[in-house]
């Protein structure tokens, strides 16, 4: 199906290089993948229907969520082919190209969702994607999934002594593999959509991720154990093309950049509504145990990872640090 469905996508790719002359029909390949019922999912549906509305049509966005076309380890070499023409990965996967985004990664940086929101869709948002020094890449905005938290097969996750000699999965993204060595635990690379799996098999015991990601995918049916700790914030860089941009009209770009605020700003407030609602149906309806960071608990977290506080502060500078800690309005 899905490869039917790619030989369809070509065949309107050399159709709309034959339209010389023509108001010219465009179109945005986005690989993305999570579900489509996640904040990241429904951002993209928001986004194809506003950037439709706004060019009446001209611009059509074509989705492809859950990586059936591109996985974690190849979706930003297409896009740098420009193969397809927009992603929104993690910007923890991204640290390889704009490490100053290790400050976004630091645990506990974000505290509350009124700070992500200054950060990711303030002006601080447009400093952090000037940051993408790519040539073959344009980063146009931030979109939000929420704090991640804990789960494990193993031991309940409350006390940094309890994540040693467990394995977690980790995405991409060298600060989160020091968090988890830091708390003496082993960590396995593993793209996001092999993670049911990997925990199901006992490769791994455990994650971290966001409840809707959690929710999603059904992790939670593979835990034993979930700790709301909400010690990382998810969120996505979304970029296109840099050719594929550079070769588009000035006022259908206006217009993809007026959709692109305008979803942002609602995926701030579905991204916090969504993740919300999900845990409470996984409270009411899964057996996993759950449990709640205390105040004194999170201390000792914060405690172990100061090490990884000093590295990046030598790395990235304080005044970074406090940028994100403290955001303008
Ligand atoms: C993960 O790999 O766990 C996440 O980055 C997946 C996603 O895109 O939300």
């Amino acid at each position: 199906f899905y490869q039917n469905n790619l030989d369809n996508e070509r065949q309107t790719l050399s159709y709309d290089d034959e339209q010389e002359g023509l108001e010219k029909q465009i179109t945005i390949h986005f690989s993305h993948v999570v579900a489509e019922n996640t904040p990241k999912g429904l951002a993209a549906q928001k986004f194809a229907e506003l950037v439709s509305e706004k060019t009446n049509g001209q611009v059509q966005v074509h989705i492809f969520q859950n990586g059936i076309l591109y996985s974690d380890d190849d979706e930003y070499e297409a896009l740098q082919r420009g193969d397809i023409e927009m992603i929104a990965p993690s910007f923890s996967k991204m640290i390889d190209t704009v490490p100053e985004w290790k400050v976004l990664d630091l645990p506990f940086i974000f505290n509350r969702n009124s700070q992500v929101e200054a950060v990711l869709a303030g002006q601080t948002s447009d400093h952090l994607l000037s940051m993408i020094k790519d040539k073959k890449v344009k980063g146009l905005s931030f979109w939000s999934n929420g704090f991640k938290q804990m789960t494990s097969d193993g031991t309940p996750l409350l006390e940094p002594e309890h994540f040693r000699g467990q394995t977690f999965r980790v995405m991409p993204g060298p600060v989160i593999e020091e968090q988890f060595r830091l708390l003496n635990a082993r960590t396995v690379v593993m793209p996001f959509t092999e993670v049911y799996q990997g925990l199901g098999t006992r490769e791994i015991d455990g994650q971290e991720n966001t409840i809707s990601n959690i929710y999603s995918k059904r992790l939670y049916r593979v835990q034993k154990h979930l700790t709301i700790s909400n010690h990382g914030y998810l969120a996505y860089a979304v970029m296109v093309n840099q050719k594929f941009w550079n070769g588009l009209p000035e006022d259908i770009q206006e217009k993809i950049q007026e959709a692109m605020r305008e979803t942002t700003l609602w995926n701030m407030k579905e991204a916090a509504k969504m993740n919300e609602l999900q845990l409470q149906d996984i409270k009411e309806n899964s057996t996993i145990q759950m449990y709640r960071l205390t105040e004194q608990q999170k201390k000792e977290w914060l405690q172990t990872f100061q090490p990884l506080y000093r590295e990046v502060e030598e790395e990235v500078g304080r005044d970074l640090i406090e940028l994100i800690q403290s955001p303008p309005d």
